[in-house]
């Protein structure tokens, strides 16, 4: 028996809570990305921020994408994945050393970067190995991604990137230092952007720097303008694809591109998020005052976000046909915030049936953790039970 995409004959003798992967769908999602990216020219890092599963690295790799890391460890994962090194950019405000030795003798494509410290620090370490690190400078280019404060970043009051005001001092000095090549300059405003207008007002900003960029004298290669594209999560099944169409479009249409400049983009969670499940078994259904609380297998330990950040994840109960009813969703975790949903609809649930938590493809099994000794969560694909 399947309902929907879950072949729930095949999880009655799996351990729950598990993620599971609809690589078809996956795989759609790959092709639209490269299609529409392919009709301006676009270059695609996938951020591996938002799932760093192997077997999911592989299919992406197989598109042709490049990475955008934030980690040594993320660099290890896309190369142990196939991924070139020419094709993996680095960003992230507080970089090691030994991420940056490991990023220079990987021979990366470029360093993202976030102040005069981190350039001065990239510019000895390069010095010391006879080599020229490519940079693009990341700008805070102050536009509100109206999206949850966690995952704003592109805000003067955040910690990331270089401000409009600082700007100019800190170009100046990327240009001085004799191992740093300035070859771009990097943009990203923020995650889970669902009003695509904010990438209009990112293109706005953009060009208001390049143009400050190029009076100064100095080419710009590269204009990588990040992440963020939204997804649906209220209805998964009925809007499994983001409008890359659109979202390539806005930046075709609005970013001032010289002749020889590539743009670039980061996506994450729009090429991962509706591909992934977490699944789980429902444990004991209590009896609480005013309300049932539906107590599964699965915790804020393999899915955080509604802890974190209070995010809706749509809940379906796939054993049960029966009248839905209302319940409070909640893990076995020791934490009152250790809650999936309030109110939440399900179809009757009784001990022994399987929830699906969807769109849990990005920032699901990459943020697990084993708080309360839990086992990390394993991963199954649709392409193995055909
Ligand atoms: N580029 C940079 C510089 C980023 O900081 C991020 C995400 C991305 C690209 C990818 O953004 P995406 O396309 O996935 O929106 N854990 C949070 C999301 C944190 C995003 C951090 N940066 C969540 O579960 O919503």
């Amino acid at each position: 028996m399947t309902k929907g995409i879950f072949p729930l004959d095949q999880f009655s003798g799996l351990r729950t809570p598990f993620y599971f992967y609809d690589t078809d769908l996956l795989r759609k999602t790959l092709q639209i990305v490269k299609t529409e990216s392919e009709k301006y020219n676009f270059h695609v890092h996938y951020a591996i921020k938002a799932n760093a599963n192997d077997r999911i690295l592989s299919i992406i790799n197989s598109y042709g994408l490049g990475v955008d890391c934030v980690s040594g460890g993320e660099i290890e994962a896309a190369m142990a994945a196939g991924f070139s090194a020419d094709k993996i950019v680095y960003a992230g405000v507080g970089k090691s050393d030994w991420e940056i030795e490991l990023a220079l003798d990987a021979n990366i494509q470029c360093f993202n970067v976030e102040s005069i410290a981190e350039l001065e620090v990239i510019n000895s370490i390069a010095c010391s190995k006879n080599k020229t690190a490519k940079i693009a400078l990341r700008v805070n280019p102050e536009v509100d991604a109206k999206t949850h404060h966690y995952i704003t970043t592109g805000l003067k009051e955040n910690k990331f990137g270089v401000s409009m005001e600082l700007l100019d001092k800190v170009l100046d000095r990327a240009i001085s230092l004799s191992n740093i090549e300035l070859i771009g300059l990097h943009f990203h405003v923020g995650s889970q952007i669902t009003d695509l207008s904010v990438f209009n007002d990112v293109c706005t900003r953009i060009n208001i720097v390049l143009k400050m960029v190029e009076k100064k004298g100095v080419s710009i290669q590269i204009i990588n303008v990040g992440g963020g594209l939204g997804i649906n999560y209220q209805d998964p099944n009925g809007d499994p694809i983001p409008d890359f169409a659109r979202y390539f479009k806005i930046f075709n249409e609005n970013l001032q591109v010289k002749e020889g400049q590539e743009v670039h983009f980061e996506p994450g969670r729009s090429i991962v998020c509706q591909c992934g499940s977490l699944i789980t078994r429902v444990l004991y259904i209590k009896e609480g005052v005013n309300k049932n609380f539906c107590i599964v297998d699965a915790g804020m330990t393999e899915l955080i976000r509604p802890a974190l950040y209070q995010a809706y994840h749509l809940i379906e109960n796939i054993s049960s046909d029966e009248i839905a009813e209302k319940y409070e969703v909640v893990g076995p975790i020791c934490e009152s915030s250790d809650c999936f949903g309030k109110d939440v609809e399900l179809n009757k649930a009784h001990r022994g049936n399987f929830i699906a938590m969807r769109s849990a493809g990005a920032y699901g099994q990459i943020m697990a953790s084993q708080y309360n000794c839990r086992t990390l969560p394993a991963a199954y694909y649709s392409e193995d039970f055909k």
